[in-house]
Formats: structure tokens, C-alpha cells, sequence
């Protein structure tokens, strides 16, 4: 099968398309025809081999053909023994790890039925950056309704969710983002929006009961005076490196407020409650860019940027004939 693997660390020069063997099935797997897959932070992590920790996932003290990507929708191209809920040439996604490629493989409890109102471009778009956003506010952050809910970094990938799914747990939310997407993230629902080029959320007065920070770009104490005495920051971003997330957590002991970090896990379950929320119309993903699996190089340039409306996705099946 082609795949878009790494053998080294660094820029997006180190990915290269190349034929390798399909992945082998086990007996509690779904083998997956991948149609889309696509990116996210965490695959610039293991693009860059940084922060070093990313590096026992991938390869240490190099990467040996490891397959990038986390998302996919596709079609089932065969199960494992013990899997009972998914048959051959049914459509599905999941996030699970080696997506970049024309087979993944998806343990059966990771995996959903794709939502029908969505083609495989749009759907590959959804798991890991929605289950983040479910994650960290229903799960974490314990969202109840009426409550202020801020989304720094509104118009990326976590954030066009997170401002949607923040709607439905009936939270009054906040978005931040720069000019151009501001329109775009009060179409996805949000009550307000700030754009960070010309005003400073932090220093209004404006407090909030949740700040889920995607963007890492402000100290803990400015996002302190922005929370509510008892308010809690998730804070999200790789981006702004694990100093910040650590400092955070030190000092959340101490006070009142509370911090609190958390890693999306994949999982069929809320997928499958995602789907239902997708096929009433209640969040949807906003995909910016769509390339070809053969520039992948190309993809990640662009999500270097930290700029992408919404998700960068890659068609894998483009030219075969997969149709939605
Ligand atoms: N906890 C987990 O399990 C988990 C899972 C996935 C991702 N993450 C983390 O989530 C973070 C966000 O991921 P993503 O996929 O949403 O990234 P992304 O698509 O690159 O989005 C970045 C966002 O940051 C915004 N931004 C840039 N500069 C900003 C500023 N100065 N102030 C406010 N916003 C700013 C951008 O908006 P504009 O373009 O409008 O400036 C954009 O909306 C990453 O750090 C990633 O590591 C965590």
C-alpha cells in the first residue's frame, strides 16, 4: 500500500510517500480502505520528534517507516475474529494511529458508522479534534448549562468544534480568534466573539467560568484574571509548550481556580454520540484545505502555519473512485 511515512525527525521534507505492507489484521480489528484522513497537532509532534517525549511513540533513536496520521473515514475492508459490530463495505471513522495510508488498521471499540450527512473528506475531519473538544468540556471542564464558556483559539481545528459543542451543553460561549475567521466562528454558534488583534480578553474585566486554551499564547495569570473565582483553564496547547501547561498545574493546588490537563483517548462510543449530534445539524467540521495524499509535504507546510480554518485534510482515495 502507499503511505506517507518518516525515517528521520524534522520538516515536513522528512515525510516521503513510499510503499510498505499493509497493516496485519488481529482479531479484535478493523482493517480500513482510508478514502480521508486528516491532521492534527500531534502530528507535527511526531513529524518534529518534539517535545522529545513524542519520541517513544514514534521511534527512538529514529523513526523506521512509522506512518503519520490519526484520523480516517473509510471503508471496512475486513474484521478481525471477535469483531461483531462492523462488517465489510460499511463506511466508518476513527481515530487511530498510521492513517496517512491507503489501509489502516482501528482497534473495533475506537471505530463508528459515519455520519450520513457527511462525505469521507468531511468525516475524516472530525475525530480527533471533536472528541478533544467533547473531551475537554463535557468530561474535564464539566460544562453545565448557562455557564461562560472561553475558546481561545476559536477558528482552528479543536476550536470550531469546541465553540459548537460548548453550544450544545447550552454554555454561553466566548471565542477568540484573529479578523478574518471572526464571522465564521459566530456562524458556528458562538455568542461572542473577540478578535484578538484588537482587543485583549484578558484585561476587559469579562470573567469566565471555563477557559479551554488552544492557542498557549498568554501567561497563566493573564487567563487567572479572565476565570472566575472558582473557574477552571484546560489548558490545550502543545503549541505553548509544557512549561506553560506545567506552571499551570503547580500552581493549581494553591488556588481556587482550577487547572487541568487531559489527552483526547479515541473511542467508538463518543463517536457514535458525536454522530448523532452531526446528523441533527447540531456541529458540523469546518475543513479549510484538501490535498492529495502525494502532497503531504504541502498539508503540513500549511498547518506549520498554526493558521488553518478548521481542519487540513488529505484524500487518500482520490482517483479510485470512492465516491461519498
Ligand atoms: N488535549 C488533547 O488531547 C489534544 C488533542 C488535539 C490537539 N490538542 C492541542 O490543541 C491545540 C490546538 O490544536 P488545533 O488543531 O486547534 O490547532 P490549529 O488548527 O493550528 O488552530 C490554532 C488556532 O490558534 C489560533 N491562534 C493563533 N494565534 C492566536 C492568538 N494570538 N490568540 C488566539 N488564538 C490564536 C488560530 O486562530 P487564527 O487563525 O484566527 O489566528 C487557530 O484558530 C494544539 O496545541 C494541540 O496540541 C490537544
Amino acid at each position: 500500500m502507499k503511505a506517507i511515512v518518516q525515517n528521520s525527525y524534522g520538516s515536513p521534507d522528512v515525510l516521503e510517500l513510499k510503499e510498505i505492507a499493509p497493516p496485519v489484521l488481529r482479531d479484535d480489528d478493523v482493517l480500513l480502505r482510508v478514502v480521508a484522513a486528516s491532521l492534527n497537532a500531534g502530528d507535527l509532534f511526531s513529524m518534529r520528534g518534539s517535545p522529545w517525549l513524542a519520541r517513544f511513540a514514534v521511534g527512538f533513536p529514529r523513526p523506521r517507516d512509522y506512518v503519520l496520521g490519526w484520523d480516517a473515514a473509510g471503508v471496512v475492508e475486513a474484521v478481525g475474529k471477535s469483531v461483531t459490530r462492523f462488517k465489510p463495505g460499511e463506511s466508518v471513522y476513527c481515530a487511530c494511529q498510521g492513517t496517512l495510508a491507503e489501509v489502516a488498521r482501528a482497534r473495533e471499540s475506537t471505530v463508528a458508522m459515519k455520519p450520513a450527512s457527511l462525505d469521507f473528506e468531511k468525516a475524516a475531519a472530525v475525530p480527533t479534534a471533536c472528541l478533544t473538544a467533547l473531551k475537554g468540556l463535557r468530561d474535564v471542564g464539566k460544562v453545565r448549562p448557562g455557564q461562560k464558556v472561553l475558546i481561545n483559539g476559536a477558528s482552528g481545528g479543536v476550536g470550531t468544534f469546541a465553540v459548537q459543542i460548548g453550544r450544545t451543553l447550552g454554555a454561553e460561549v466566548t471565542g477568540v480568534c484573529s479578523a478574518r475567521n471572526v464571522e465564521m466562528v459566530r456562524a458556528l454558534g458562538a455568542d461572542h466573539v473577540v478578535d484578538y488583534t484588537e482587543e485583549d480578553f484578558t484585561s476587559g474585566g469579562q470573567q469566565y467560568d471555563l477557559i479551554l486554551d488552544n492557542a498557549g499564547n498568554r501567561s497563566f495569570s493573564d487567563l487567572r484574571r479572565a476565570l472566575t473565582p472558582r473557574g477552571m483553564i484546560l489548558p490545550n496547547s502543545g503549541y505553548g509548550g509544557m512549561g506553560y501547561v506545567l506552571r499551570a498545574l503547580a500552581l493549581a493546588p494553591f488556588l481556587r481556580q482550577q487547572a487541568s490537563m487531559f489527552a483526547a483517548q479515541p473511542s467508538g462510543a463518543d463517536l457514535d454520540a458525536l454522530t448523532e449530534l452531526i446528523d441533527a445539524g447540531k456541529v458540523g467540521p469546518v475543513v479549510d484545505r484538501t490535498y492529495p495524499l502525494h502532497e503531504a509535504r504541502q498539508a503540513f507546510r500549511y498547518l506549520e502555519e498554526e493558521h488553518a480554518r478548521g481542519k487540513v485534510v488529505l484524500s487518500v482515495a482520490q482517483g479510485r473512485g470512492v465516491g461519498p
